[in-house]
C-alpha cells in the first residue's frame, strides 16, 4: 500500500488528489463543493471525486494507505466529527470518519484543513526545520495551523488556533460564525467580495461589475479590476493587505513563530499585498516578534490542501 489520498474539504471545492508517500502529488481533481446542499450531498461528492482520483490513476481502493481529509471548524479530529463549520451550511456533528471508513472500506483521518495544510507545508514546503511555524489559510474563510517545537498544536479538542474567528473589531460586521468583527468577516475572500457588492449597491462605479457580467462578484473579479487600474477595486485590495497585516500582527503575538506561511485562494494574488501587508505588520507587531519572523507565501501553492490531508496518514 504505496498510496495517500487526501481530500480538501472547502467551502467552494473539494480538492482530492492520490499522493505518493514522498509527498508528490501523481493526481489531483477538484470539483465545486455545491455546500448549500448539506453534508449528505456533500460527502456524496466527496466519495465521488475518490473514485474519480482512482480511476484516473488506474489504482484501487486497496493500494491505498487509507484518506486524509482537512476539512473546516470547528471539528474533533480523534472523534472523527466535523461540528458546525461556519462555511458548511447545515452541519452539525457529523460523523464523517464513520460515514466514510463504512462506506469506503478504508482508514479516514480527519483534521482541520488549516491543521493538515500546515502539517503539509512543515513537511514538504516552506515549513521544513521551522520548528515554530503559523500557516494561514486565506480563502473563503480564514484558518490557522500551528507547529510548535516541532509538532503541530491542536489544543484541546482540536480547535486551536482558529485564528479566523479571533476579534479585530468588536463592533465590526457579522462573520458567518455568528460573532461580528472577526479576522475572516476582514480578510477572507468572501470578505472582498462583501466589501465590493457593498460598494456597488451603493452606486460606485467600478470596473468589478462588468468583471463579474452576470454573475456573482468574486473577490478575483476585485484583483482583476484592480490590475486594470479601477480605483475602488485598488482600494479594496489595500483594504485586505492591511487587515491582513493586522491579523499576521496579532499572531506574532500569540505564538511568536519564526515564520508564518500564506496560503489559500487570496495568497495567489501575494505581489498586490505583500508591501501594504507588511508596512501593517512592522506598524503593529510587537518588534522582538516581529523580528525573528519572516512571512512568505506558502510554496505548496495549489496542492497544500491535498497534500497536508494526505500527510495525516503518515
Ligand atoms: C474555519 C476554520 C477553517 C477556515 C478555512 C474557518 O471559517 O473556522 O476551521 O480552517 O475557515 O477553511
Ligand atoms: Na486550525
Ligand atoms: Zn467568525
Amino acid at each position: 500500500k504505496k498510496f495517500l489520498c487526501g481530500v480538501d474539504l472547502g467551502g467552494t471545492k473539494i480538492s482530492t488528489g492520490i499522493v505518493d508517500e514522498n509527498g508528490n502529488i501523481i493526481k489531483s481533481i477538484k470539483i465545486p463543493t455545491m455546500a448549500e446542499k448539506g453534508p449528505d450531498v456533500v460527502i456524496e461528492r466527496i466519495e465521488e471525486s475518490i473514485y474519480q482520483v482512482l480511476k484516473d490513476t488506474g489504482l484501487e481502493m486497496s493500494n491505498l494507505k487509507g484518506i486524509g481529509i482537512g476539512s473546516p471548524g470547528p471539528l474533533n479530529a480523534k472523534k472523527g466529527i466535523v461540528i458546525s463549520p461556519p462555511n458548511l451550511p447545515h452541519w452539525s456533528n457529523v460523523p464523517i470518519v464513520e460515514i466514510l471508513s463504512k462506506r469506503l472500506g478504508i482508514e479516514v483521518r480527519l483534521e482541520n484543513d488549516a491543521n493538515a495544510a500546515a502539517i503539509g507545508e512543515h513537511l514538504f514546503g516552506s515549513g521544513r526545520g521551522v520548528d515554530n511555524f503559523v500557516y494561514i489559510t486565506v480563502s473563503t474563510g480564514i484558518g490557522g495551523g500551528v507547529i510548535i517545537e516541532g509538532k503541530l498544536y491542536s489544543g484541546e479538542n482540536s480547535n486551536a488556533a482558529e485564528i479566523g474567528h479571533h476579534t479585530i473589531n468588536f463592533d465590526g460586521p457579522r462573520c458567518n460564525c455568528g460573532n461580528y468583527g472577526c479576522f475572516e468577516a476582514y480578510a477572507s475572500g468572501t470578505a472582498i467580495a462583501r466589501f465590493a457588492r457593498e460598494g456597488i449597491e451603493k452606486g460606485i462605479k467600478t470596473k468589478i461589475k462588468e468583471l463579474a457580467g452576470e454573475g456573482e462578484v468574486k473577490a478575483e473579479h476585485v484583483f482583476e479590476a484592480a490590475k486594470l487600474g479601477d480605483e475602488f477595486a485598488k482600494e479594496l485590495v489595500e483594504k485586505e493587505a492591511f487587515y491582513l497585516g493586522v491579523g499576521i500582527a496579532n499572531i506574532m503575538a500569540f505564538y511568536n513563530p519564526r515564520k508564518i506561511a500564506i496560503g489559500g485562494g487570496v495568497s495567489a494574488q501575494w505581489d498586490m499585498l505583500y508591501e501594504k501587508m507588511m508596512e501593517t505588520v512592522r506598524k503593529k507587531a510587537l518588534k522582538p516578534n516581529a523580528e525573528v519572523c519572516e512571512v512568505v507565501k506558502a510554496q505548496l501553492g495549489e496542492n497544500i490542501g491535498v497534500l497536508g490531508a494526505a500527510a495525516l496518514l503518515l
